[in-house]
């Protein structure tokens, strides 16, 4: 029987690797989850394996919050012998946090055979951690598992060592239809902007935050709009230290259920982001998103019409919050697949690294 290790730690990754895990035992595989607990708090971590259904980890190695060096050298030190006792024959870690960064790095010294879901993606800016550690996992993982042709292609190009699969499509396909229903027209939505920042380079400088979310209130003020704001501990304690005031626009809650946060989504005239997962979601919701970033390393997400980058000056913002808010159509093309990405990701692991064509 095929023995794997799912090795995860934040939010996004638990959600991701979610619809992986299901079509795993679906296949008979005897799966571990290795949890690092980079994310901890009930809100960003419990909450979703309750939701979800999932099994309790098998390891919980209790990490939690440090600098990028400290958080990821504590994991090494608890993954490896974990991994080395598990005997996998494949370690998966999905995306670009600390916790994949680790379980592939731990995993590839062993060695044991790294497998990354939702490999090629880039920002091209270097500066971001996650641009860091995507790059490191993609050129020491064994199998890359692109979500897309463009992703597939990045990696062909950069002549990674490993085998590159054909595009899977991205889990979060398979996970948003789990729970949502098709696309909801614009007409049909609420008189409400969703809200969520959590990089560290958005809201840890003050001016920078205090920037973002002055347009916020800007744009919700001119439009008449509210503004529903999940928010990650990160950020809510920054906006308590720098005593930021917000638009009365702006509702504050915890970080939300997938379910709600996905039929926020659905139900909202615009969604306002710098994460990379609500960026895709809205894209197949068929949600107006503006991207409170530089850069993305989504950008099928902006060839369709869905997105737009609009950097984190107020400026830009409100502008890209115009012209998002002007669109009359949502029926852009959908470029993250058809929902089945998960069982695709398992047939390949089953298949083994021989059996797969190119790379
Ligand atoms: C991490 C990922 C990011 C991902 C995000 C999803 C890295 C480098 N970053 O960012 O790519 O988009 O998860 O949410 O891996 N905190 C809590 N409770 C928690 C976790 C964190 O209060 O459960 C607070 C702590 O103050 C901590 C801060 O949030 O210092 C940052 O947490 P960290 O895990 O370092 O990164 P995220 O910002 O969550």
């Amino acid at each position: 029987m095929m023995r794997v290790a799912l090795v995860l730690g934040t939010r996004p990754e638990i959600i991701k690797l979610f619809p992986v895990l299901t079509a795993l035992q679906a296949a008979g595989a005897d799966v571990d989850i290795v949890h690092t607990n980079q994310h901890y708090s009930p809100t960003l971590d419990a909450q979703f394996f309750a939701e979800l259904e999932l099994p309790a980890p098998d390891w919980n190695l209790e990490v939690g919050s440090g600098s990028h060096g400290d958080q990821t050298g504590r994991m090494l030190v608890r993954l490896d012998p974990v991994l080395a006792r598990g005997d996998y024959d494949w370690v998966v870690v999905q995306g670009d946090t600390n916790s994949a960064l680790a379980g592939a790095l731990s995993a590839a010294k062993l060695p044991a055979q790294v497998a990354h879901v939702e490999a090629g993606l880039r920002s091209f800016d270097r500066e971001m951690p996650e641009e860091v550690n995507r790059r490191v996992i993609d050129h020491i993982a064994d199998l890359l598992l692109p979500p897309t042709e463009p992703a597939a292609a990045q990696l062909v190009a950069e002549q990674v060592p490993g085998t590159v699969a054909p595009p899977t499509g991205n889990t979060v396909v398979d996970a948003v239809v789990s729970v949502a229903g098709g696309r909801r027209a614009l007409s049909e939505r609420d008189a409400r902007i969703l809200l969520t920042l959590h990089r560290g380079e958005n809201v840890d400088d003050p001016g920078v935050l205090a920037g973002i979310l002055g347009a916020v209130g800007e744009i919700a003020q001119a439009e008449g709009l509210g503004v529903d704001f999940p928010i990650h501990p990160r950020t809510e304690g920054r906006i308590r230290a720098s005593r930021i005031a917000l638009h009365p626009a702006i509702e504050v809650s915890a970080p939300t259920s997938f379910r709600r946060l996905v039929e926020l989504e659905s139900r909202a005239r615009l969604v306002l982001t710098d994460s990379g997962g609500l960026q895709e979601e809205c894209c197949v919701l068929g949600t107006p998103c503006v991207t409170l970033r530089t850069t993305t390393e989504r950008p099928e997400t902006v060839a369709v019409g869905a997105n737009v980058v609009a950097g984190v000056e107020p400026g830009g913002i409100v502008e890209g919050a115009r012209r998002m808010l002007a669109l009359e159509d949502n029926a852009w093309e959908q470029p993250f697949g058809d929902g089945r990405a998960g069982e695709r990701i398992a047939g390949l692991l089953s298949a083994g690294t021989p059996a797969l064509a190119g790379g």
